[in-house]
């Protein structure tokens, strides 16, 4: 059997939080809740597997849509969930990082980001990024935007400019998406960064995600050959 090659750096699109609550007759918030354990633990097998870089889709820029209750509900939980876990990761050696325009969220929650990311900030076992208020064609503009201020009268831009000004310019290229819960979008993720990606959509819903899954899908990304254009002689000659 061939060795497995392990992503360096898998995002995941983590849905179905809601369906899985009400398909037990509870509030969709109870969904979240079993959301976050679940966050957690795909940090422990992601570090375990040696992946190097880990993106949780945690609140996009559309979330603000949904009902009131729902949205203070996940600010809270943020809230907590940060406060508990943060010196865990810490012990772990993750280094974490929001991804995302997070001035829009409240005092206490941007308060409780700043900490958690100055706390973390020289750890170098895993990075575990997460993207809130994050949307991907934000990301591109604002980095579009940023050179432009520093490029006065520069009249055009090149892609290795436009990456550096991406929120992901410190670290590894997208190797793997994985989205639960069954749609097959990206909705509005990394869209630059999935360019060369490997897709993985499963039907399971995120708070039913686990070691198996993930190994699935780390299966699936190992047995795909990834030719970035080329053809499949060239990359086998390499
Ligand atoms: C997706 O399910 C969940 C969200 C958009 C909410 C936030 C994610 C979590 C609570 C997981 C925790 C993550 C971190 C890093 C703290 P959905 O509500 O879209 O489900 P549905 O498609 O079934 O309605």
């Amino acid at each position: 059997m061939t060795e497995r090659s392990i992503p360096q750096h898998v995002a995941i699109i983590m849905d179905g939080n809601g369906r899985w609550a009400q398909a037990r007759g509870k509030k969709r918030t109870s969904g979240h809740k079993v959301g976050v354990e679940k966050a957690r633990e795909t940090v422990e097998i992601a570090g375990k597997l040696g992946v190097e870089s880990l993106t949780l889709f945690a609140f996009s820029s559309e979330n603000w849509q949904r009902p009131e209750e729902e949205v203070s509900f996940l600010m809270e939980l943020f809230v907590v969930a940060l406060k508990r876990e943060v010196k865990m990761l810490n012990k772990h050696g993750v280094r974490l990082r929001f991804l995302g325009d997070t001035t829009a969220f409240n005092k206490k929650l941007q308060q409780s980001i700043a900490e958690a990311e100055e706390l973390t900030a020289n750890n170098d076992k895993l990075r575990l990024n997460v993207a809130a208020n994050y949307g991907g064609r934000w990301d591109i503009v604002n980095s579009v935007n940023q050179f432009i201020t520093e490029h006065q009268g520069k009249k055009a831009i090149t892609e290795a400019e436009l990456e550096a000004n991406l929120s992901t310019s410190q670290l590894p290229n997208l190797d793997l998406l994985i989205r639960t819960g069954g749609e097959t979008r990206i909705s509005n993720f990394l869209i630059w960064q999935a360019a060369y990606a490997e897709l993985f959509f499963t039907d399971v819903l995120w708070p039913d995600f686990g070691q198996a899954e993930f190994e699935k899908a780390v299966e699936s990304y190992s047995s795909r050959q990834r030719r970035f254009g080329k053809t499949g002689e060239q990359v086998d000659a390499k």
